[in-house]
Order: structure tokens, then sequence, then C-alpha cells
């Protein structure tokens, strides 16, 4: 069913494609039969996948990844298909055009997407006022981000504002130093600025009576030597987590022409391509740290036996993106039920 419903939405440009399938969910959500049906349909509970991470309760360790509900408008819509929690983001405190279009790319052959979308969003305030209030089911992320106008040397205070606007709304933030399609974003991952960015928010999260977990999600692209200094920081700022991984600047070993790769141009890159790479970087970092620091693996999962792989590398908890968009909804359940069984030989 879902393969005819996307080979007629891969004739959309692959954004109107994304709002067009949100919109139509979000209004039949609005039809009890419906809504109860796709709850029913999907559902995901089984004792087994309980986990507690970070000290928080998730029902299965099967979350949706950042950019996808980037403004938190339909977080009960995507619990229904499963998930254990939703990544909502990347915030930014004022609100933001992003790139221009076309911004989102398929290809196909190599089960991937190219993005550069450059942290479209509604606000820090805007999506505050949208999630303040609204019945607490579901983990929700907040994956948390800067400007573009701002200069890296205040993105500090830039993760600082959404921070606090988001503080009462969300479970868990993400500080994204790592989406390539911020220009000099992803200098920030350096030792010296991720030390300010952390050293300030920790200080302000310490004086809160319930303080909330602070993960960075860190690149693909990284060097062992960024990589050793991440996980120094880590232990140095007391990072609640990681990550592992954003998209890939790579193009490397892609089925797809050169000349549509070229076409397309710069972006991040995602799906199957990114998933040896982010399994490596969740294994090499589990391994440096003896597991003592959780990571949310995510890139390129699309089954069952990949989470697993994923959870074999060291990852505490999985998220899924371009997977979601080839496979289909039902794609959250198939990979439970295998976590099921697998738990239970
Ligand atoms: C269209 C698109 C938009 C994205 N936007 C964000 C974002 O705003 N913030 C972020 O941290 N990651 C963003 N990502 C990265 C995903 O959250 C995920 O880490 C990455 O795509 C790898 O997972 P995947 O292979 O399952 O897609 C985006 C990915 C895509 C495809």
């Amino acid at each position: 069913m879902y393969t005819l419903l996307r080979d007629i939405l891969f004739n959309f440009d692959a954004e109107d494609a994304h709002h067009l399938s949100m919109s139509a969910l979000h209004y039949a959500f609005k039809i009890d039969l419906i809504k109860k049906t796709l709850v029913k349909s999907f559902n995901c509970n089984d004792a087994t996948l309980l986990k507690t991470v970070f000290d928080l309760p998730f029902k299965n360790p099967v979350g949706l990844g950042a950019g996808f509900d980037k403004n938190a408008r339909y977080i009960n819509e995507l619990e229904s298909f499963g998930f254990g929690f939703v990544e909502i983001g990347t915030v930014t405190p004022k609100p933001q055009a992003g790139n221009s279009r076309p911004r989102l790319f398929r290809l196909p052959k190599d089960k991937a997407l190219v993005n550069r979308m450059g942290f479209n969003n509604d606000g820090s305030k805007a999506i505050a006022a949208r999630l303040r209030g609204r019945k607490r089911n579901i983990i929700i992320g907040g994956n948390i981000g800067k400007n573009k106008a701002t200069d890296n040397n205040d993105a500090w205070k830039d993760y600082e504002t959404c921070y606090n606007e988001l503080f009462d709304c969300v479970d868990y933030f993400v500080i994204n130093v790592s989406s390539p399609n911020t220009p000099g974003l992803r200098e920030l991952q350096e030792k010296n600025s991720l030390q300010r960015i952390f050293a300030n928010l920790q200080n302000i999260n310490a004086g809160k009576i319930n303080p909330k977990p602070l993960l960075l999600k860190i690149a693909p692209d990284l060097t062992v030597g960024q990589l050793d200094d991440i996980i120094e920081l880590a232990s140095e700022v007391q990072l609640s987590g990681l990550v592992a991984t954003n998209t890939t600047i790579s193009r490397e070993g892609l089925q797809t022409d050169a000349k549509t790769i070229e076409s397309i141009g710069a972006g991040g890159l995602s799906g199957e391509p990114v998933k040896e790479k982010s399994t490596k970087i969740v294994q090499y970092i589990h391994q440096q740290t003896n597991g003592t620091i959780p990571i949310i693996a995510s890139g390129g999962i699309f089954t069952g036996r990949d989470a697993i792989d994923k959870f074999k590398a060291g990852a505490s908890l999985v998220q899924v993106w371009t997977g979601f968009v080839y496979e289909g909804p039902g794609m959250i359940q198939n990979i439970c039920k295998h976590l099921v069984q697998q738990s239970s030989k």
C-alpha cells in the first residue's frame, strides 16, 4: 500500500510531497475513526521495548530524527505511527526562511536524500507556544541551533535563547553544530567553541530544580582527532549524551550518476550511504568511553537489522528519517517487532 503512495508522492518535488502528506495526515487525524485506526494499526507497545535513558522513560527506543517536524506541528500524528520519541527542530531564536528552493532531493538508486534546508523554522517563541500546554505522552527532544545571521562568536547566546524558550516544553535538548547547511556552523564542533556553548548552558541548567539532559549532535565527517576532542569535552562539560550522526557532505560511492549529483549541488546526504559511516562513529565513541556516554544513533536506518547493528555498536536509542520516507509509516512497527523477536532469543 505505501509503495503505491510513495510512487505517487515521488512524482512531486520532495519538499512539496513532505508538506502534502503531513497536511493530509493532519486533517485525516481530526476524524476520530481514522485516528483510532492509525493508533491501533501502528501500535508498538511491548514491555520489552521500554527503556530508560538520560533518566527518561522511553516507551520504545525508535525515534524520529530532527528536521522532519521542525516546527512541532505534527507530534500527535507522528506518535500514532509508533515512535518512542520525536525530536523537533532545529529551532533557532528568530524565525528564518532557510535556503531557496529546491533544497530537498531524492536519490532513489541510493535510497538517499540530499538536503540544504538551512534551518527553516518558525523561531523558538512560536514553537514553544505551540508546544506549551499540550498533553505530554511522548518524549520530545528539542534540537536547537543558531540563526544564519548570528556570528559564530555569539552563537552561545542563540543556544541560550532557544534553551530558555523551550525549557518547559521539551524533555531533552540536542545542541546542533553539525548541519552542513548553515555557513560556518560546523566550525563550532571545534573544542573551544563547544566549551563556551556548553559551559554556559550547563551553568543555567545547574540552577534548575529539574535540569534537562543536554546532548550534542555530531557530523559523520569528523576526523579521529576531532572525535577524541569531543569525547574529552563530553566528560569535561558533563554531556548527557551524543547524537551520532547528522548528514554527510561526502558524495563517495553513490550509484546515482555524477551529472545528477553535480546538478543537485551542495547539501547533506542522508540514508543508506551514511549508514556505515555513522555506525563506525557510534562504535568508536562507545569503545573509547567504555559505554559511559549514551548515544542516539542516526544515519541510514531502514530495517530492524539496521537498528540492531546500531545497538550492537553501542547505541542506547536510534532515530530514523530518510528510511521513513522510503519505507513508510509501517517501518517503526517493523523495527520494533524485530527488536522484540531478538530480545526473546
Ligand atoms: C530534509 C532533512 C532535514 C533535516 N534537518 C535537520 C535539522 O534541522 N536538524 C538536525 O539536527 N538534523 C537534520 N537532519 C538530519 C537528520 O535528523 C538525520 O540525522 C540524518 O538525516 C541521518 O539520518 P537518516 O539517514 O536516517 O536520514 C535533516 C535531514 C533531512 C533529510
